[in-house]
Order: structure tokens, then C-alpha cells, then sequence
């Protein structure tokens, strides 16, 4: 059993609709409740000193939700970057934003914009939000990328690896994700980190969002420490038969 602690965790947050649904809330109350647990998530992690934390808070397929949901989402999220703003720099955390950043209301983007800049002078935790978020989207927002770099001819197609393909990627200079965590049940990739999850090690919960807490999240660590990592490596326990 190894005990360091993953340098990189994602988490697809999910089941915020359905824990409001079973109280009678509006959908809404869910995400709001959902917004608290990111705080305590996240400052969790920053304390800890966990190196990366990934959080998918918004798809590119989530766009297609009601208008009414997509703007109280949209307005959340802003209330969230302002609310937390001291708390991010005093807390030593590096935010990012994955994502097709260009699609998102000038009103987040702005927001978003300055806080990113004002914490790349911290050293802490990097916290990666990602909104407007595709993983196919990512790879292809990548190619062409490389494919502007061969065209104007500081790269050849045969200097296209994994390393420059990684570099051209949102998650530029950020660890693969060694635990993947999704709330509520479902046992999905949902679009989230396609290149980067290639070895991560997943950790499904019935648990909803809203209701994820610092106690699950020592649970899911607790169990990734048990976990045998291989790397498609053989096991030192295998004995070839
Ligand atoms: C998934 O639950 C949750 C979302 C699509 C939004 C996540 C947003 C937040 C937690 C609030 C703000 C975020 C940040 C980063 C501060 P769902 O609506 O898909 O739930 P359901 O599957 O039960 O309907």
C-alpha cells in the first residue's frame, strides 16, 4: 500500500438536481448547496496540500439546459469567484480555467479573468475549474493548435508527440489526474479529460454532491491508497502463470 497522496484530483460533480428533487427544492437550491461544497472542498485540498485539484462544473453539453438553469448557474459562478476571491489568494491557490473559454458570458469571463491573473503569483495548490468544458472539444481545440504550428513551420508533423500534443492542451503543465471522483451514482467519463485519464484511477460514489464532504473525500483518498497502480506495468506480486 503507498500512502503519497495523488498529485492530481478530478471530480465530476453530479447530482445536484436530483438531491434537490428529493426534497422538493427547485433544481437550483442544488446547485447552490453544491457551490458550498466546492468551498469546503477546496480549501480542504488546499490545506492538505494536495498539488492539483480539477473540478467539472460545466459541460459543453450542459449548455443545453434551460435557460433559466444555464443563467442561475452562470450568476452562481460569479457570486462564487467574488465570495471566494480572499479566500483563494490567502489560501496560496493557482486558478485556471479549462475550457472553451470564449463561450462563456462576458459577466463570468471577466470575473474570472482577474482572479486568474491576480493568483499566478501564488505557489499553492493549482485549482482548475473546468466550464464550457469538453474533452473532445480540448483535443480538438489542440490539433488545430499543432496543425497552426506546422503550418507556419515551427513544427513538423513528425515532432507531434505525446508531449507536444499534451503541451497544447488546456491541462498544459498540470500532472495526469491520478483519482477521477464522480458523486451520484453514475459510472461515466462524461467528456471530461479524455487524453489525461488514460492511467487515472476511478472512485464512484452514490453519494450526491450536494452531500459530498470532506469525510467522503478522505474515503475516496483512503481507497486510492489501496489501489495497485501499474501503468499497464506487470504487478512485483505476478507470477507469469
Ligand atoms: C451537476 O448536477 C452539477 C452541475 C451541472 C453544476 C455544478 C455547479 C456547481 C456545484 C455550482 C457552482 C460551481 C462552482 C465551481 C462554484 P446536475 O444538475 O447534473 O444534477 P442531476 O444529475 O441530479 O440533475
Amino acid at each position: 500500500m503507498h500512502r503519497s497522496l495523488p498529485q492530481h484530483i478530478a471530480i465530476i460533480l453530479d447530482g445536484n438536481g436530483r438531491w434537490a428533487k428529493n426534497r422538493n427544492l427547485p433544481r437550483i437550491q442544488g446547485h447552490v448547496i453544491g457551490a458550498q461544497r466546492v468551498k469546503e472542498i477546496v480549501t480542504y485540498c488546499a490545506k492538505i496540500g494536495l498539488p492539483a485539484l480539477t473540478l467539472f462544473a460545466f459541460s459543453t453539453e450542459n449548455w443545453r439546459r434551460s435557460k433559466t438553469e444555464v443563467a442561475f448557474l452562470m450568476r452562481l459562478l460569479r457570486r462564487y469567484i467574488r465570495g471566494e476571491r480572499e479566500n483563494i489568494l490567502n489560501n496560496n491557490i493557482v486558478l485556471r480555467i479549462l475550457g472553451n473559454q470564449q463561450s462563456l458570458p462576458p459577466i463570468v469571463a471577466d470575473e474570472l479573468a482577474d482572479i486568474v491573473h491576480v493568483s499566478q503569483k501564488n505557489s499553492g495548490m493549482k485549482l482548475n475549474f473546468a466550464l464550457a468544458y469538453g474533452g473532445r472539444d480540448e483535443i480538438i481545440r489542440a490539433a488545430r493548435k499543432l496543425a497552426s504550428s506546422c503550418q507556419e513551420g515551427s513544427l513538423t508533423p513528425a515532432g507531434i508527440n505525446e508531449e507536444t500534443f499534451a503541451e497544447a492542451l488546456d491541462t498544459v503543465e498540470l500532472p495526469d489526474p491520478d483519482l477521477l471522483i464522480r458523486t451520484s451514482g453514475e459510472k461515466r467519463i462524461s467528456n471530461f479529460l479524455l487524453w489525461q485519464m488514460a492511467y487515472t484511477e476511478m472512485y464512484y460514489t452514490d453519494t450526491l454532491w450536494p452531500d459530498f464532504s470532506v469525510d467522503h473525500l478522505e474515503k475516496a483518498i483512503e481507497d486510492f491508497f489501496r489501489r495497485d497502480r501499474r501503468f499497464g506495468k506487470v504487478g512485483e506480486d505476478f507470477d507469469g502463470k
